[in-house]
């Protein structure tokens, strides 16, 4: 949509005609702030299809978006990579003019110029990079914030090995003042993988600073303000908690390691990032448990269930382990989510769902999961309140404490 928005024609291509319909009639399939005001302002610029052919003939360049998950032992999945990449080989064969291909998925180096290349060769009959162009885009954006994102990037990069796909996406991102990286494919796809690594190793080293702290008496929020000052280090992502969810630092962390394994690097460090990550969120029950020691029958109102505010995505959401650990203690967990609950009701239809925020404080305690605005407007007096994400308003309660502080 963005792409619209910068006055391009965008053919939007899903194998799911539930999602090609939406988008046909003007609805994203998707919750993302600004996206559907998007959807309204270029509708003329836009269709929707599940046919690749026509796709692929009328537009100079392809961006394959498709998911890759993880597998169960951490490596990720191409399978959707891999369909997307043959129905536009097969397109490719029948299609005279120069196209480029643009992996935007991410994918670990090598991904590209190995698996991707050869089946879109084997599927074209052609060669990448002479006869048709082939290029790493990989995306940097948040969920919540993807429109601001894009249009005001910290970089732009541009992974290429021919000239028509350089110039091409060089013309494409044009009007970016943005630095712009323009480096080899496998150097790209790296840069996505440790972007997400570095992100999430600062939030595991917060939150393993934020449990020392918290056992020192030292207020956590006020050493990272000192610690982000100095400009090496930079005072973003230092917020503790109870951890990073969401569909890509668990699952780009996981597909690092796997990565190094396979080339016989032990990943220390970033085994450790996961780990202190998958602890986190227990803290918080913990935590709850050194107020009311035994759960079963107790009445817990859990705010948050999306992975983080603005979104209604719940993808390794803190708020699944915690729920888990909950049920376990034999806890009747009454949950509340402005966006997310019909997401979270579809893995936990055993739990209550409350109508407000204000209805989920009435419980034996209170744990906050997810720091949506509103939670600084409740009234937490007379509650025990156990906060994973620093809701200032929720220090007004009878009993408080932070996961970290
Ligand atoms: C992330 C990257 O930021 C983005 O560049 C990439 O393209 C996709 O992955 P996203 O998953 O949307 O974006 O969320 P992000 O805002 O990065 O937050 C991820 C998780 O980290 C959330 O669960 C959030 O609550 C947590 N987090 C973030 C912290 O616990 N502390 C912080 O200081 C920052």
């Amino acid at each position: 949509m963005c792409f619209a928005e910068l006055g391009h024609d965008v053919f939007f291509v899903d194998v799911d005609p539930a999602k090609v319909d939406a988008i046909g009639s003007g609805i994203s399939p998707i919750y993302e702030p600004g996206l559907d005001e998007l959807l309204a302002k270029n509708r003329m610029r836009i269709s929707a299809t599940a046919d690749t052919h026509q796709a692929i003939q009328d537009t100079e360049i392809t961006f394959v978006c498709a998911g890759t998950p993880s597998n169960s032992d951490g490596s990720i999945d191409l399978t959707y990579m891999q369909s997307a990449c043959r129905d536009i080989g097969h397109v490719l064969k029948q299609k005279d003019e120069k196209h480029i291909v643009v992996i935007k998925s991410t994918v670990l180096s090598g991904t590209t110029e190995g698996v991707v290349r050869r089946i879109l060769e084997e599927e074209s009959g052609k060669i990448a990079h002479i006869d048709f162009g082939l290029a790493s885009n990989p995306e940097f954006l948040r969920e919540g914030s993807a429109l601001l994102d894009f249009f005001s990037p910290d970089r732009i990069v541009i992974g290429v090995a021919d000239e028509i796909s350089h110039q091409v996406l060089e013309r494409l991102y044009s009007s970016f003042e943005c630095p712009k990286v323009v480096t080899t494919i496998p150097v790209a796809e790296m840069i996505k993988y440790v972007s997400n690594a570095f992100l999430a190793t600062k939030i595991s080293f917060a939150n393993e600073i934020g449990n020392i702290c918290k056992q020192t008496g030292v207020d956590t929020a006020e050493v990272f303000w000192g610690v982000g000052l100095d400009h090496r280090i930079n005072p973003a992502f230092f917020q503790s908690g109870i951890g990073f969810g969401g569909s890509c630092f668990p699952k780009d962390v996981r597909a690092l390691i796997s990565q190094a394994e396979s080339v016989g690097v032990e990943p220390k460090l970033l085994k450790n990032v996961v780990g202190v990550n998958e602890k986190q969120p227990l803290k918080l029950v913990d935590l709850l448990q050194s107020h009311v020691p035994d759960l079963n029958k107790r009445r817990i109102g859990l705010l948050g269930l999306a992975f983080k505010p603005n979104t209604d995505d719940i993808r390794e959401s803190r708020a699944i382990p915690i729920v888990e650990r909950l049920l376990k203690e034999g806890a009747n967990v009454i949950a509340y989510d402005p966006l997310a609950m019909n997401n979270f009701r579809k893995l936990y239809p055993q739990i209550e769902y409350a109508s407000s925020a204000e209805d989920a404080l009435d419980a034996d305690a209170i744990l906050i999961t997810t720091e949506w605005e509103e939670f600084e407007e409740l009234d937490y007096s007379g509650k025990i309140v156990i906060d994973g994400r620093g809701i200032e308003k929720a220090r007004g309660g009878t009993v408080y404490e932070g996961v970290c502080w």
